[in-house]
């Protein structure tokens, strides 16, 4: 095979492994959703003869699925991963050594694991074994699809994705008027992707009291994909007759509340409503120490919806990583609530990293940099 056309199949496999990757995001724990594609060339041009991904709750890892998938087929194969293979022994063997028996021959990765038991020593182990080793193909667009795990690896909190919809004159609502439809089908419909792929999602008590959202995964086939619910809400104003509380035993969901009040908390809790304790900082839930609990929890990815003031607030201390703007066509006007952010007002150190058009709804996508 000529040198160049190397470099092009090593980045269409890959693309296909990132691709494959995506399906577990939000199902893997933590641990992130990994994928390995082996491809063995018997004379007809190189072929896919192994998949696998991380399964369900984080374990089994990719790679022992992919082995398994292509038996002996591995063997002076090339394996497709899309973050360094693990080289720390659990309850398994390390799947740098994994490959090692499998008799693979040339390993291509794409994202570096920040883990320090896993980086460099995953591909160390290969190379020792003689095996060829390609580091950071698609580097960047696999590590994009695990920013929730890269950044509750080096951060200790969850990736923050901040979501919006926004009317054409940039407000996100109506004082007074509930749920304002500002955006059509399509685009809802990414938003409930986008849920299915978070593993917890975040409202101030604000939006809860006036639009009595559900924040469910209500794509068909999709609905178990629904993450956490959480709620910011210090009283426990949370009302037991609300969307959320009455779904609260089918999705969980958790309220963020400063202090006893056993009075709310005893008939939240009957219905099936958790508590996450939180600490007031100047009359506010203090949201870096909420982070760092949610991290804790397990939780790599947060998906926060608003209202306003929880928008202005997670920006305001910087906690947000990547900002996501739906815009309709339809304006509000000047009583509606403006926008803490839009696509001419984007908060000085974000890109843009993604722009779509669903249906007369726009599709703005801005991450951090660095
Ligand atoms: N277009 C959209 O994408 C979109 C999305 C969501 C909502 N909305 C609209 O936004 C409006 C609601 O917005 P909102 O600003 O009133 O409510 P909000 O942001 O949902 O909730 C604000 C409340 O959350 C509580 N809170 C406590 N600590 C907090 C903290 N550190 N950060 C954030 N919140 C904290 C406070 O309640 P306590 O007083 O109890 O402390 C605060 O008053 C509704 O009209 C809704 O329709 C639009």
């Amino acid at each position: 095979m000529m040198p160049g056309r190397t470099d092009e199949a090593d980045r269409r496999f890959m693309a296909a492994a990132i691709r494959y990757s995506r399906r577990h995001l939000g199902l893997t724990g933590t641990n992130p959703s990994v994928a390995t594609l082996i491809v063995a060339d018997d004379g007809g041009g190189p072929a896919v003869v192994g998949r696998g991904i991380t399964s369900l709750g984080g374990r089994p890892h990719a790679e022992p699925q992919a082995i398994a998938e292509a038996g002996e087929r591995a063997r002076g194969a090339t394996a497709y991963v899309t973050l360094e293979p693990c080289a720390h022994h659990g309850r398994t063997p390390p799947c740098a050594e994994a490959l090692v028996t499998a008799g693979i021959a040339r390993v291509v990765g794409a994202a570096a694991d920040p883990d320090h038991r896993v980086s460099g020593r995953g591909y160390a182990i290969l190379r020792k074994a003689g095996i060829e080793v390609v580091e950071g193909v698609l580097a960047d667009a696999a590590a994009d699809l695990m920013r929730g795990y890269l950044t509750r690896s080096v951060k200790k909190r969850p990736q923050v994705i901040l979501k919006l919809a926004l009317s054409a004159d940039a407000k996100i609502g109506l004082e007074g008027a509930g749920q304002v439809p500002i955006t059509a089908a399509i685009a809802r419909s990414q938003v409930h992707a986008m849920r299915a792929e978070a593993d917890a999602i975040l409202v101030g008590i604000g939006t809860a009291l006036a639009d009595d959202p559900s924040l469910t995964c209500r794509l068909p086939g999709l609905e178990a994909r629904s993450p956490v619910r959480i709620v910011i809400d210090r009283k426990m104003r949370l009302p037991l007759d609300s969307a959320l509380v009455q779904t609260a035993r089918q999705v969980p969901v958790l309220v963020t509340a400063a202090g006893d009040m056993q009075e709310r908390r005893g008939p939240l809790t009957a219905a099936g409503v958790g508590f996450i304790a939180a600490e007031v900082h100047e009359d506010h839930i203090a949201l870096p120490e909420l982070l760092e609990d949610l991290a804790e929890r397990g939780y790599a990815t947060l998906l926060v919806e608003g209202g306003a003031f929880t928008a202005e607030a997670f920006l305001a201390e910087e906690l947000v990583d990547r900002i996501v703007l739906f815009t309709g066509p339809e304006k509000i006007g000047p009583r509606g609530i403006a926008a803490p952010v839009d696509p001419d007002h984007i908060p000085a150190g974000f890109s843009l990293h993604r722009q779509a058009v669903f249906g007369a709804d726009g599709y703005f996508e801005y991450v951090r940099n660095g």
